[in-house]
This record gives structure tokens, C-alpha cells and sequence, in this order.
């Protein structure tokens, strides 16, 4: 007996066989200014763009074309704050508005199609009305966590060339306020480039000083700008810039175009995450990370739904019940976190009793991604909750999940620790180093077969042949993902690690490359290394070992306190990097390369082997003393 063809196998199979006509039949979606000449473009391989020939913009798609159907009363966006005790609601037609004036303000500053925008803001409604206001005038934003410190800042800065930067006074952690200006001047000051202009919008819980001349105040400048009318694009015009770690300090720009990113985003809205306009979605995420850009901002305003904006965390602001407060209180109908948020509710709450005090009625599904959904996690969230938890599978360059279960198509049984099958359109595949597809359950590198779905990065911002080199160049015809893992028998994936120098902090993407680059530049340190480590809460948290230059006898406690500090500064408390250990040398195969896995395993209690190839046995037995040392101090 043959299975039944699920709405998901189908989708599949018709994406893989006819791409061209599965998503020009999903653009029916999105309102086009001019139609395209073809729906993707394959003439220049490696580089493929989707809807080429056609106009659009993504802001008449999010907000006017609802205002002009009739939906401009409903609410577009619930600013939910638990760290201000605010709750605001914007309608539509509000947002729309708010964002045609700002608009006007960028273009009353000069910033026209094309110049950069950069946004440096805490989770307040103005940041997505910058963003919005950007892609109105066909101005590239790129967005910056408000987590990161002066440096990194200033990287972005060198690197977009922005015209204008908008940020605000401060940010609000739950222990204390973060000024934001004075780490945009330090930035500014880094940077070569310079700004013409800085609108900072002053909180009342910190004001920013401003400096004449270069200097806006947001609510003068919002006020007396006029309304600006959306501006079309091409579709392969960029819509952002986001910057996301590599294997270096140098951060890369991870371009989105606009017309394939809309069509993507709109499709998952309702296949994947089984919205219908005018239901609640909440992506509990930052506007500084992609999720925060498709699902916080773009998606769910393209599919008529209400946005939650929720500024907070998921415990502390003010408790453990924070999360299931606002799915009660907004009716949320999917919502999406991380599972290191989930691992901090449990922690506080383990058996799940903070959720019986909710009406969570009509909550349907919760998704989780950012990081592997330990089947723990996803078994605690589904008996707390009661419904589907589906870990999907996803990266700041695509810009929507590789993998994921379809709560629009079917839904076919979760497998623990798997992040389901890939969406229509990606053609995943694992591999062995010569590009050879390994056979099912055997571990590999995942690569994803070109062309990429809409809505992928085309390119790197300014850097085409970077884009090649660290993504297409190493399986040819493929696209390399840098993660590895497994597909199994039943076509489910298995994304078990990075492959490169990427550790992933409590949803949060680092590159250890950066952290050495930081630690490497003290005066007292000769060789460095960082690592990731095992951590309950948040996955995993970096973890340095030094080798101080000869001669150097301050005290060591001093100069790891030094490193601390160093990091924080300059890449930013998210960083979270509170472990440094000094030792005499680092462990090295005899051509040079530092035995980062082995010191892991070691620093993770796991079992390891002496690599045959290590230049001096010994050291190891140094660093295990050291490390089982740190771990009782
Ligand atoms: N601006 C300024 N500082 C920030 C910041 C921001 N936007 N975001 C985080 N920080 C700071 C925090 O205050 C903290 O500083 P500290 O060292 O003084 O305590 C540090 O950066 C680390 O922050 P965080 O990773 O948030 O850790 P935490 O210990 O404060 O909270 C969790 C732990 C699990 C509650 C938190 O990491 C969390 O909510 N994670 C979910 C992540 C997520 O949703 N990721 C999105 C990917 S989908
Ligand atoms: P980011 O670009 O910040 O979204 O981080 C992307 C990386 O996070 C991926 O390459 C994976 O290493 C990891 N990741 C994200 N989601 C998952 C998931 N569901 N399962 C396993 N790893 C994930």
C-alpha cells in the first residue's frame, strides 16, 4: 500500500520540478508595481536572482496596500514592555503613517534609493518604523544589535557607509539601562566613515547628549518631516544589509534582496507557520537578528497579521510567566523563540505550573530556532503547552527556515532532535570533502543544492568574490551551510554542529575568531584561543585560554579580569565571555593548527583521544588541570 501524498510532499516535489511556476504562482501574494521578465534569473550562475525585471516595494506590501483593503484599523504591531510597563497598539493605518514620516525625515536628510541606513536601536516600536520608513524610499537598512559594543559598531559603519545612522538614548536590560549614545559616538569615531546626520530618539529613562550639527532629535524630526510615498525598487534591489559572524573578526553582509525575500516570507507565513491575516504572531526575537527582520517586522505585516514586539526577556521581566502573560494577553496564535529562552523558564519553573495560569486557548504552535531544539527542551515545552513545538532550522543568510515541520501543509510527526525536512525550494544534501553524497544516517557537511530559494542572500555586501569563496567554493554547485548533520531514512535532517569558527551563545551567533582577535590584541598575550563550551542555559559560551608573553609576571587574575572587560567593551556583553584560563602553551598538530575540539571535549567532561598528530602530549594533561581548577574557583 502506497502512503498518501501529503500537502508537503507535494509542495516539495513541485518546487524541485517546476521552480519557476511554484513561486510565480506564490508572488500572486505580493502587490507587484511592474511584473518580472522571468521568475528566476539563471543566466550569470553562481549568481541567480529571482523576479528579475519586476518592481515592487516592501513597504506599501507591508502597510498601505492593508490600510487600502480595509484592514487599517486592525493592529499592525502591540508594543509589549515589560521593562517600561508599557503596552501600545498601533493600527495600520498608524504604522503606515508613522512610517511615511519618517520616510519624508530620511529624505529631508538627502538619504534617497540605494544610500545606507544604519539602525542601531532597542526593541521599541520606532525601530520598525526606521526599517519600514527605509524600504518606503528604497534606502538599505542594516539593522545592529543593540548588544554590541563600539567596535563592532564601527565595523558596520566602515563596511554599509551609511548616510544616516537612527538610534536611541538607551536600551533597558532588567538590571540596569544601557546608554546607547555614547557607544554611537565611540562608534563614530572609530569609524573612517562618518554619518551625515545621527536621529536619536531620547527614552526618558536616559537622555543622550547631542552634538550641534550632526545631531536630530527623532520627535522633532518625525513631527515636522512630510509624508513620503513608497518608492518602487527593483525586485533585485537590496531591501538590507544584516551582519552576521564568520570565521574572522570582519563581519559579513549578508545581502536580501527585495521581490524574492517578500515571496518567500509571505509563503511561510501561512505554509509553515499557519497564520491567517489578522491572527496574532510573535516572534519573541531581537530587530537586530534576522528573525527579528522576517518575522518580527516583514513577514507577519505582509500576511495582515498583528506583531508583537515584546521588549524584555523570558525571565526576570518581572517573572518565569512573562511569555505565557502575552500570548494570553494578545491572543498570540504562533509564537517563536529560542530554545535557550524555553531553558530558562524551565530553570525557574521546572514543573510548568506558571502556564496553567493562562488562558492559552487559542495558542496553536510554538517554534523554535537559533540553535539545536534539544529533545528535552521540545518535550518540556509540548507537555507545558499542549501543542505543537517544531524546531526549524535556519540562518541569517537565508533568511527563512532551510528546515521546518509545515503547520499549513499537513504536519507530518516531530522526531526529536531533528529540525524536520527541507521547505520547498532548498535542495539539501550531505555530503562527504569531495562533494559525494553520503548515504542516509551517515554524518556529512549539509550543503544546499543552487539555485537557493528566494529570499537567500544573492551575495555579500561589496564582496561578490568573498561570496564565493566562503560559500560556493567548496562544494561546487552548492552552497556550503557550514553546518553538519544527517538526513535520516525518512528524509528528516539532523543539524548537529558548525564546522567552522561559529559557537552559538544562547541563540546568539559568535565568531571565536573575532573573541581571538579581541583577546589577542592585550599587551600581555602572546597566542590565544577560544572555544565554546557546554553550558545548560545558554547552549554554549566562550571560553578562553592564553598563553601570556615571556617576562609578563603580573598577577594572572589581573590580566584575565583585563581580557574580560576587553571583550565586553569592544565586542559587547552579548558576547557573554566570563572565562579565560592562562597556560603555558596551546596544544598544536605538528603543522601549527590549535586543537580547538580536543580542548572542547576536555573542557566539556566528554571523552577524547590524543590526536595522533599533536606536537607536545603533555600540554594537554596542563590544560585538563587548568580547566578542572576553573570549574571549582
Ligand atoms: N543591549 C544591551 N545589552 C544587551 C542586549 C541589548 N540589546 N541584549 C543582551 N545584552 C546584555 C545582557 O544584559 C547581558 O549582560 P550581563 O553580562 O551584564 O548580564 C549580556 O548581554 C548577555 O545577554 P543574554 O544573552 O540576553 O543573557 P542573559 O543572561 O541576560 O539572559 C536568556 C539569558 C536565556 C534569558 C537570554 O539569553 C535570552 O532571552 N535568550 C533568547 C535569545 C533569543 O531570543 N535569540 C534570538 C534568536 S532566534
Ligand atoms: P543565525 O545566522 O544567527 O541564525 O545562526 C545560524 C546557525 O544557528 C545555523 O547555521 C546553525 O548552526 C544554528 N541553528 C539555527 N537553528 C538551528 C536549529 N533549529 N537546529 C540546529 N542548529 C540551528
Amino acid at each position: 500500500m502506497s502512503h498518501p501524498i501529503s500537502a508537503y510532499d507535494e509542495a516539495y516535489a513541485r518546487a524541485a520540478a517546476d521552480p519557476e511556476g511554484f513561486w510565480g504562482e506564490a508572488a500572486g501574494a505580493i502587490d507587484w508595481a511592474t511584473s518580472w521578465d522571468r521568475v528566476l534569473d539563471d543566466r550569470n550562475p553562481p549568481f541567480y536572482r529571482w523576479f528579475a525585471g519586476a518592481q515592487v516595494n516592501a513597504c506599501h506590501n507591508c502597510l498601505d496596500r492593508h490600510v487600502d483593503a480595509g484592514r487599517g484599523e486592525q493592529a499592525a504591531l502591540v508594543y509589549d514592555s515589560p521593562v517600561t510597563g508599557t503596552v501600545r497598539r498601533f493600527s495600520y493605518r498608524e504604522l503606515r503613517d508613522r512610517a511615511a514620516r519618517a520616510a519624508g525625515g530620511l529624505r529631508a536628510l538627502g538619504v534617497a534609493k540605494g544610500d545606507r541606513v544604519i539602525i542601531y536601536m532597542p526593541m521599541v516600536p520606532e525601530a520598525i518604523i526606521a526599517m519600514l520608513a527605509c524600504a518606503r524610499i528604497g534606502a538599505i537598512h542594516s539593522v545592529v544589535f543593540g548588544g554590541f559594543a563600539s567596535h563592532e559598531l564601527a565595523a558596520r559603519i566602515d563596511d554599509a557607509r551609511p548616510k544616516v545612522i537612527l538610534s536611541a538614548s538607551c536600551g533597558i536590560e532588567p538590571a540596569r539601562v544601557v546608554p546607547y549614545k555614547p557607544l554611537l559616538d565611540r562608534a563614530i569615531e572609530m569609524a573612517r566613515h562618518k554619518p551625515s546626520h545621527c536621529v536619536i530618539l531620547q527614552r526618558p529613562q536616559a537622555g543622550a547628549s547631542m552634538i550641534e550639527g550632526r545631531d536630530l532629535d527623532w520627535a522633532a524630526w518625525e513631527e515636522t518631516a512630510e509624508p513620503a510615498p513608497c518608492v518602487t525598487v527593483d525586485a533585485t534591489d537590496p531591501l538590507y544589509v544584516l551582519y552576521t559572524s564568520g570565521t574572522t573578526g570582519q563581519p559579513k553582509g549578508i545581502v536580501r534582496d527585495t521581490g524574492g525575500y517578500l515571496v518567500a516570507l509571505a509563503w511561510s507565513m501561512r505554509a509553515v507557520y499557519g497564520v491567517a491575516p489578522g491572527e496574532v504572531f510573535w516572534a519573541a526575537s531581537d530587530v537586530g537578528w534576522v528573525v527579528g527582520h522576517s518575522y518580527i517586522c516583514y513577514g507577519p505585516l505582509l500576511n495582515g497579521n498583528t506583531t508583537i514586539l515584546f521588549e524584555g526577556k523570558p525571565v526576570g521581566t518581572p517573572d518565569a510567566a512573562t511569555y505565557w502573560r502575552v500570548i494570553e494577553r494578545h491572543g498570540v496564535r504562533a509564537m517563536f523563540t529560542a530554545p535557550t529562552a524555553i531553558r530558562a523558564i524551565k530553570q525557574q519553573d521546572p514543573e510548568g505550573r506558571l502556564a496553567g495560569d493562562f488562558d492559552l486557548g487559542g495558542f496553536a504552535t510554538l517554534f523554535l530556532a537559533g540553535e539545536r531544539g534539544d529533545p528535552d527542551t521540545v518535550k518540556w515545552a509540548e507537555r507545558t503547552l499542549g501543542v505543537p513545538v517544531i524546531d526549524h532550522w535556519w540562518q541569517t543568510e537565508t533568511g527563512w527556515p532551510i528546515t521546518a515541520n509545515y503547520r499549513g501543509l499537513g504536519f507530518f510527526p516531530v522526531k526529536y532532535g531533528s529540525p524536520g525536512k527541507p521547505a520547498p525550494g532548498y535542495d539539501v544534501r550531505v555530503v562527504d570533502e569531495a562533494c559525494r553524497e553520503v548515504a542516509p544516517g551517515q554524518p556529512g557537511a549539509i550543503v544546499i543544492r543552487l539555485p537557493l530559494p528566494p529570499g537567500c542572500l544573492p551575495t555579500l555586501w561589496g564582496h561578490d568574490q568573498a561570496f564565493r569563496d566562503k560559500y560556493l567554493r567548496d562544494f561546487p554547485g552548492c552552497y556550503k551551510t557550514d553546518d553538519a548533520g544527517f538526513v535520516d531514512e525518512d528524509g528528516y535532517v539532523f543539524v548537529m554542529s558548525r564546522t567552522d569558527d561559529v559557537i552559538n551563545v544562547a541563540g546568539h551567533r559568535l565568531s571565536t575568531g573575532a573573541l581571538e582577535e579581541v583577546l589577542g590584541g592585550h599587551r600581555d598575550v602572546a597566542e590565544c584561543a577560544v572555544f565554546g563550551v557546554a553550558d545548560p542555559l545558554k547552549g554554549q559560551v566562550p571560553l578562553g585560554l592564553v598563553v601570556l608573553k615571556a617576562g609578563v609576571s603580573r598577577p594572572q587574575g589581573e590580566i584575565v579580569a583585563e581580557l574580560v572587560a576587553r571583550v565586553r567593551d569592544e565586542v559587547g556583553p552579548v558576547a557573554a565571555f566570563k572565562r579565560a584560563v592562562v597556560v603555558s602553551r596551546l596544544p598544536k598538530t605538528r603543522s601549527g593548527k590549535i586543537l580547538r575540539g580536543t580542548m572542547q571535549k576536555i573542557a566539556d567532561g566528554a571523552a577524547w583521544t590524543m590526536p595522533a598528530t599533536i606536537d607536545d602530549p603533555a600540554i594537554l594533561d596542563e590544560i585538563a588541570e587548568a580547566l578542572g581548577k576553573m570549574e571549582t574557583t
